[in-house]
């Protein structure tokens, strides 16, 4: 007669491996606020900047850093609290200033309700941002993520100066600007004046307690219990980072249920970091011990 406990089945094991899939989600940058861990300070810092005139934000940090995350949980909050707002975010990538705005303008007739078309036929080279601008219902909220794609020195000199004539003719307008801390000093330096406009937000690593709030909070909503070493190793080696977070915490809990284990060990963590980017880890290690550095200066 069999005995004892027959184990998780075949299916109850797909379950758990859907469940951890949903759960850690190092793919795709985060949209809703309720998921968002740690930048309660930074999103208040943005809705400052949003709420003063005559102001534009760079929001800075390293690759993974949580930036297009924390972006799309600001524009969520804000198209919900403030439905007359127009928010439009747009990816650099590659793009020339005039490409850039022509997709932007589109887009924001489109949201309005009006014809996209309007500037298929506009001479891209005379493309005069500001008018135009000021031509649409506002308010506008733009963000422009992954600003470093805008290498070009002539593009950023155009945007710098786009920022100063949207403040001088007080066109209701923000722009927020999202890149690495690289693309935000080359930027400053496009136009003597807008460093007066642009107010930098740099996202930082996440503080300890929220990484292990973070990981222990997941882990036990997959059903995991965590050896206390292994939560410890985890927030060591994820370096505040909110990416490394998710790579080890996915990749630990898929490695214990491999396992048919409950229980997530420094094993699983150990070996769940050879899955996050080299690179990634690199930079981040420099950067945490940076901004330690900093913090006893
Ligand atoms: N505050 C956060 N809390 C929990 N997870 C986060 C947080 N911020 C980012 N993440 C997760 O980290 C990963 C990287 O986030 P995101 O894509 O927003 O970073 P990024 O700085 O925009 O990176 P890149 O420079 O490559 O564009 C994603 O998996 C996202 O789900
Ligand atoms: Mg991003």
């Amino acid at each position: 007669m069999p005995t004892g406990n027959p184990g998780p089945t075949p299916d109850d094991i797909r379950a758990r491996i859907h469940t951890v899939e949903k759960t850690f989600t190092p793919g795709r940058p985060i949209s809703s606020l309720a998921e968002l861990v740690g930048r309660e300070a930074s999103l208040r810092e943005l809705l400052r900047v949003v709420a003063s005139p005559g102001r534009h934000a760079f929001v800075v940090g390293g690759r993974g850093a949580g930036k297009t995350s924390m972006i799309s949980c600001f524009l969520d909050c804000a198209s919900r609290a403030a439905p007359q707002i127009t928010c439009v975010r747009m990816n650099c990538e590659n793009s020339s200033f005039k490409a850039i705005w022509s997709k932007v303008l589109k887009r924001i007739l489109a949201l309005q309700g009006r014809a996209p078309t309007q500037f298929d036929n506009v001479d891209l080279s005379r493309l005069d941002v500001e008018f135009e601008l000021a031509c649409v219902k506002s308010p506008l909220l733009l963000v422009f993520d992954d600003f470093d794609e805008v290498s070009n020195l002539e593009d950023l000199a155009k945007f710098a100066n786009l920022i100063k004539v949207i403040c001088d003719n007080a066109v209701d307008a923000k722009l927020i600007l999202v890149g690495s801390p690289g693309a935000a000093t080359l930027f400053k330096r496009a136009h003597i004046s807008v460093q007066r406009h642009l107010q930098i937000i740099p996202l930082d690593e996440l503080d300890p307690a929220n990484v292990q709030e973070f990981l222990s909070d997941r882990w036990r909503q997959c059903g995991f219990e965590i050896m206390d070493d292994a939560l410890s190793l985890a927030m060591e080696l994820s370096c505040g980072l909110p990416y490394s977070c998710q790579v080890i915490g996915k990749h630990a809990a898929l490695l214990a249920l491999s396992h048919k284990r409950n229980v997530i060990t420094v094993e699983d963590v150990a070996a769940a970091t050879g899955q996050v980017d080299e690179h990634i880890l690199l930079m981040s290690a420099i950067n945490s011990k940076q901004a330690l550095n900093r913090r006893s200066d």
